[in-house]
């Protein structure tokens, strides 16, 4: 099989991620271009990539030039560019979240259906060095049945403007917790049952107060399909850094994957200290490395195509659940929201 040609759609905070990485080269595969409707943004990032700029994201993933397409845009727009690109043929890797609306994802789900076509999702912390190691070890049974998951995510800064619209985006629980949840049901091998989330627009009340349902500080448990239990915890912006951690304690056990500071420990008379992890992407940059590959050999055949779909739609539905659970303060089975 010749090599894949690459398109990547979206040229800002994840799409760059994922173009570098096919610019600087993905066994298998070559960058072809980069799309983005903001003319000056598609240009200088081709510019830098050393490939073709285009401005129309949906006759770019339809191109014949085009083999794969990795979505890399606002969430609004997955479903469309998602469906386009299935139906000419293309492979997808998308972000998370896979949409905005359960609808939007169920176009998606039936455009695949009817296409011979790998998709993925970027679940990115599937494939970190630390987290992978965690579900071995929970896999060989280190800490026995998983009983318990908490999972945290914070960001040091607000994610762009339009995720700050929860009908648009899905908030903070789709932008940021979209990877707890996908984390939870991967380490336990158990799906989200009932959901119950409390949350604030502490730091930033002026966003809410022009955006409804729009929190900074999450704080979310769940009941999950096999008995077990869950706690997942979102804030943006934390200011500190990017921190993700996740800790699964079972009937033999605990165990704690992630951490918030990098580097040596430095020890002196005044301090003790080491430094904060700055970001996402610095944080997650050979896993963003390790999936882009993943999801070239899933194309040529030679790997699974896994995060899939049904990965992707669960998460929505717990993105939904935790949204409905904010906005009527109550607890939400996510048998209302399928
Ligand atoms: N895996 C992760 O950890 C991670 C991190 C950040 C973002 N994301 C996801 O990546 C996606 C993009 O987020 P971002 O932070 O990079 O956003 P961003 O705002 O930084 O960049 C989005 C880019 O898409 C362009 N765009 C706008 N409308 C478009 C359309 N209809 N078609 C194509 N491009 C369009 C914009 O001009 C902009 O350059 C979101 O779904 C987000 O949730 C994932």
């Amino acid at each position: 099989m010749s090599d894949l040609a690459v398109l990547v759609v979206g040229a800002g905070r994840a799409g760059m991620v994922h173009a570098r990485n096919f610019a600087a080269g993905v066994p298998g595969s070559h960058l072809v271009g980069i799309a983005d409707p903001a003319t000056d943004v598609a240009e200088r990032a081709a510019a830098e990539l050393g490939c073709q700029a285009f401005v129309d994201p949906v006759a770019a993933v339809t191109d014949d030039r085009v083999d794969a397409v990795v979505i890399a845009s606002p969430t609004f727009s997955h479903a469309d560019l998602a469906v386009a690109a299935l139906a000419a043929g293309k492979h997808v890797l998308s972000e998370k979240p896979l949409a905005a609306s359960l609808a939007d994802a169920h176009r998606i789900e039936a455009a695949l259906g009817a296409a011979r076509c790998v998709f993925m999702m970027a679940f990115m912390r599937r494939f970190d060095r630390g987290f992978r190691r965690a579900r071995e070890l929970i896999d060989q049974g280190a800490v026995g049945e998983p009983l318990y998951i908490r999972s945290t995510t914070r960001g040091p800064g607000l994610p762009p403007p339009w995720a700050w619209d929860v009908e648009r985006s899905g908030g903070l629980i789709a932008e940021v917790n979209s990877h707890d949840i996908d984390t939870v049901r991967w380490l336990s091998g158990q799906e989200f049952a009932r959901v119950r989330a409390i949350g604030r627009a502490a730091k930033r009340p002026e966003i809410a107060a022009s955006h409804p349902g729009f929190v900074d500080v999450l704080a979310l448990q769940a009941s999950l399909d096999r008995g077990g239990l869950a706690h997942i915890d979102g804030a943006c912006p934390a200011d500190y850094g990017y921190d993700a951690r996740a800790e699964v304690y079972g009937t033999e056990g605990v165990l704690f994957v992630g951490d918030p500071a990098e580097g040596p420990l430095v020890v002196t008379k005044q301090q003790v200290r080491r430094d904060p992890v700055a970001g996402w992407a610095r944080l997650f940059q050979d896993a963003y490395r390790a999936e882009d590959r993943h999801f070239i050999a899933a194309c040529r055949g030679d790997a699974p195509a896994e995060p899939g779909l049904r990965d992707g739609l669960r998460a929505l539905e717990v993105v939904i659940a935790v949204n409905r659970s904010l906005r009527e303060d109550r607890d939400v089975s996510l048998g209302e929201v399928r």
